[in-house]
């Protein structure tokens, strides 16, 4: 029997790893490139999900951390600091715990998921909620790590990206080539950057016949990339990417511009029913910045950008389960009933 080895030890010879850098790992990566029914059926495309909510705490940060917590580790770091919108800062925590290292997290105040913050705390994270956005919150950490012993593992640190970019090593493995398009929210712009990165890796070495174009969709109210400007306090559902002044700005501009891609935004309401259709209809729980990928993909389809016959590939972020408030929204309260088989029968219309 051969388990996953975690995607350091999958993709040692293309990290920047060595035999004397301590692997911290939870074994991430190696996750489902599921078929997507009904998206294939909207668009006449071959539509694939690449679920990272399937990774160990439930987000492709995890992809990065085991990258930045090893190489900390290596450099002999005690103690790590990263700003976040709650996903980085659960996947800090919990490889802190596996590394041995103090782990502090600065988050913006009531803007963070409940399940991310749970996390952080189960894993024993030392959090500060700062009254302020993220993008204040990276600017502390970056001060931080200036001036104290603390290692920044944001994913303006270069090794994040270089452990994030193995998600498109995994599509073209899967696939045998890469896909034509691939489609990824966007928020702080780490994941695209790291994504053309990978792609663009393989196709150089002939792992690969050809690049994708990138399409990066933001959210409508924290789209500063598409307006072309910071934007002071931006606002979406989407917690994970209320992003205002995204670090990975320019490196987002180049990998839309060398694939002959697109970055665009979409609107919470179509981000929902996004998040809706990917749970009712392709039986896959995200969270709802995750949906901006597959929300971006219809929006293009709707407006004729999208031609049939096409290899696809959605990434989606984050599992569901950290931020659920959504999935029980709106939607019908269960009835109660008597132990009684007939009672129930009758409420399910069986009878
Ligand atoms: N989706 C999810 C679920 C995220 O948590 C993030 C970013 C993104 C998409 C956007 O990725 O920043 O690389 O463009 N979350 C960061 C965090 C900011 O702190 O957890 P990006």
């Amino acid at each position: 029997t051969h388990q996953w080895r975690g995607l350091i030890n999958e993709y040692r010879d293309r990290l920047p790893v060595t035999d004397a850098t301590p692997v911290v790992t939870l074994l991430e990566g190696g996750t489902p490139l599921v078929p997507a029914q009904l998206l294939s059926e909207r668009t006449g495309c071959e539509v694939y999900l690449k679920v990272e909510g399937a990774n160990p705490t439930g987000s492709f940060k995890d992809r990065g951390m085991t990258m930045a917590m090893s190489r900390a580790a290596e450099e002999g770091a005690q103690a790590v600091i990263c700003a976040s919108t709650g996903n980085t800062s659960a996947s800090a925590a919990a490889y802190a715990v596996r590394a041995g290292m103090v782990c502090a997290v600065l988050v913006p105040q009531g803007k963070i998921a409940l399940g991310k913050m749970g996390q952080a705390l189960v894993h024993g994270a030392k959090i500060l909620q700062v009254d302020g956005n993220f993008d204040d919150c990276l600017t502390l950490a970056r001060d931080l790590s200036d001036k104290y012993p603390v290692a920044l593992v944001n994913s303006v640190n270069p090794v994040r990206i270089e452990g994030q970019k193995t998600a498109a090593f995994e599509i073209v493995d899967m696939l045998g080539d890469a896909p034509d398009i691939h489609v990824l929210p966007v928020g702080n712009a780490g994941n695209i950057t790291a994504y053309w990165k990978g792609y663009q890796e393989y196709a150089k070495d002939g792992l690969s016949s050809h690049n994708p174009r990138m399409w990066g969709f933001q959210a409508s109210g924290s789209a500063p990339i598409v307006d072309g400007a910071p934007v002071l306090k931006p606002q979406t559902i989407a917690t994970a990417i209320r992003i205002g002044n995204p670090a990975s700005w320019d490196y987002a501009l180049a990998a839309r511009d060398e694939s002959g891609g697109l970055i665009d935004k979409v609107t919470d309401r179509q981000i929902l029913a996004a998040y809706r259709l990917l749970a009712a209809r392709e039986g896959v729980f995200v969270e709802p910045a995750s949906a901006a990928s597959v929300a971006g993909l219809l929006h293009a389809a709707d407006q004729g950008l999208v031609d049939p016959g096409q290899k696809i590939v959605c990434t989606v972020t984050g599992n569901g389960l950290k931020d659920p408030d959504w999935a029980v929204a709106g939607a019908p309260q269960p009835v109660t009933i008597p132990i009684d088989a007939t009672a129930a029968a009758e409420r399910l219309g069986l009878l």
